[in-house]
């Protein structure tokens, strides 16, 4: 038989071509084409020859229950997978490394086999001694779940046939598993694929939930072919500063509930705590009455999350002034910046401006705009804005101040946490439903950015309430 040709694979996004190249003409990745043998073309332990059967079409009305789920007994992990854990399901749980998704699985683990679930845990990272040291630092050393350290999916396949009964399987991590049948490393794009596959399969076959440890390259992705999250039914990404205890836990893809829910969970001595109030958190080592801090009013998923916005101007030395941001997209903090000088007046263009969300969070929100604006401005007249207040609202190219969702549910949590005053964009009468503020938290509503700077430029004051 003749020697099929090679084939090669780009290990960032998949793609295959004829040739070896310095950079993938699909994606634009430099060196990360490699050659693949061509017998991996088709993944997975078997390939049965049957002849094709007729499909059974059916219409869409139908017995259509939700799918039940088992949940997984941690408030913070049931939320982001929509309620806990759907059999036959795959789910993919990325992150950088020691960021805490060993830790995480093996709390859920003990969790689930503490309420009488069948529970297998296969280590391909670490031994079965290191599994067992951090289970009796966890105080989960009694927990009744199945451990095993390996590689060879062979071997796992075997074993996982024969789990009809297990409610969940953790797999520690994909990039470390291995098939015999192909010539590549572990952690190789066809290696990680297949092996996925057969996990997969076995998965649907034996009605149990797989769960994948992913880990994350440098550019924030999942290692290998980005098909691994097309394969799976849900992606959390599992994140957090290595500076600061908590950790985010995030869903990007659930074919079973929302996405973009989070979880927040706090590493300590004895693994990760829950946090069921965020705010309180993040808003711990806020201290009131300095100039260029504000509190934005945020929403991470459909959870109000409450985080002080930082900001220093330090006088520029010459030269093109800095403009740094962390925790929020810095093409944002120049808009803000042209339009407070552009719309409003304000000259800020000889400061060097440096953005800080406390405690390390990652705000995506344009709904964060008027908290950053307000600590811009506070900073730049060096006055405070009212520790009791909190700011949302997204800013427009002309200043105008537009209206973002779920204001109510910004208000409630900002109430919640003593907060007595919320800054936000002005309703316009048209279209809009009336707002319910809840009792106790005075409104100030704000149509124009200039309107904000001239609460702190006018009458010497503070951003009065
Ligand atoms: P780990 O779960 O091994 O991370 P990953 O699987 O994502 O690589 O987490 C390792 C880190 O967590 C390590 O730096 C130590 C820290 N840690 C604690 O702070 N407390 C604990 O109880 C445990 C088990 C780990
Ligand atoms: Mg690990």
């Amino acid at each position: 038989m003749a020697k099929p040709p090679a084939r090669f694979l780009c290990a960032a996004c998949g793609a295959v071509t004829p040739k070896w190249a310095g950079r993938c003409e699909t994606c634009g990745a430099w060196n990360t084409i490699a050659e693949e043998p061509a017998a991996s073309a088709g993944p997975g332990l078997q390939k049965p020859k049957t002849n094709a059967r007729k499909l059974a079409f059916v219409d869409l009305a139908g017995t259509a229950a939700p799918p039940p789920r088992t949940p997984v007994g941690i408030a913070e992990l049931d939320r982001v997978l929509g309620g806990g854990l759907v059999p036959s399901s795959a789910v993919l749980l990325g992150g950088d490394p020691g960021i805490g998704k060993s830790t995480l699985l093996l709390q859920a683990a003990a969790s689930l086999a503490t309420a009488g679930h069948r529970v297998l845990y296969v280590s391909g990272e670490e031994s079965i001694e290191q599994v067992r040291l951090r289970a009796r630092r966890l105080g989960l050393a009694q927990a009744q779940l199945e451990l095993a350290a390996a590689i060879n999916l062979r071997d796992i396949a075997a074993s996982l046939e024969e789990a009809r009964d297990a409610t969940m399987v953790v797999i520690d991590s994909i990039q470390t598993m291995w098939i015999d049948a192909i010539d590549s490393a572990p952690g190789t794009v066809s290696q990680v694929r297949a092996s996925a596959f057969e996990l997969i399969r076995l998965a649907k076959s034996s009605h149990f939930s797989v769960v994948l440890v992913g880990h994350v390259t440098k550019e924030g992705t999942i290692a290998g072919p980005r098909v691994l999250e097309h394969m799976v039914d849900a992606v959390l990404y599992f994140e957090g500063d290595r500076g600061h205890q908590f950790r985010i836990l995030r869903g990007v893809k659930n074919r079973f509930g929302a996405t973009d829910e989070i979880g927040v969970f706090e590493m300590t001595e004895t693994g990760l705590a829950e946090v069921p109030n965020p705010s309180a958190l993040f808003l711990a080592e806020r201290r009131g009455n300095v100039s260029g801090s504000a509190v934005f009013a945020g929403l991470e998923g459909t959870r109000p999350v409450l985080v002080e916005v930082q900001c220093l101007l330090a006088p520029n030395p010459g030269g093109a002034p800095r403009r740094s941001a962390v925790g929020w997209d810095s093409g944002r903090l120049a808009m803000l910046l042209a339009v407070l000088e552009t719309r409003c007046g304000l000259r800020l263009n000889a400061s060097d401006v440096y953005l800080n969300i406390a405690g390390g969070l990652r705000i995506a929100e344009p709904a964060a705009d008027l908290a950053v604006a307000a600590a811009l401005v506070s900073a730049a007249t060096d006055q405070p804005t009212d520790p009791g207040m909190v700011f949302f609202g997204e800013v427009g190219l002309s200043g105008e101040v537009r209206q973002v969702a779920q204001a109510e549910s910004r208000l409630k949590e900002a109430q919640k946490l003593g907060f007595g005053a919320a800054c936000l964009p002005r309703r316009v009468a048209r279209g809009n439903r009336p707002l319910f503020a809840p009792d106790g938290l005075a409104l100030q509503e704000i149509g124009h950015l200039g309107d904000l700077v001239g609460r702190f430029a006018g009458k010497g004051g503070k951003s009065s309430t």
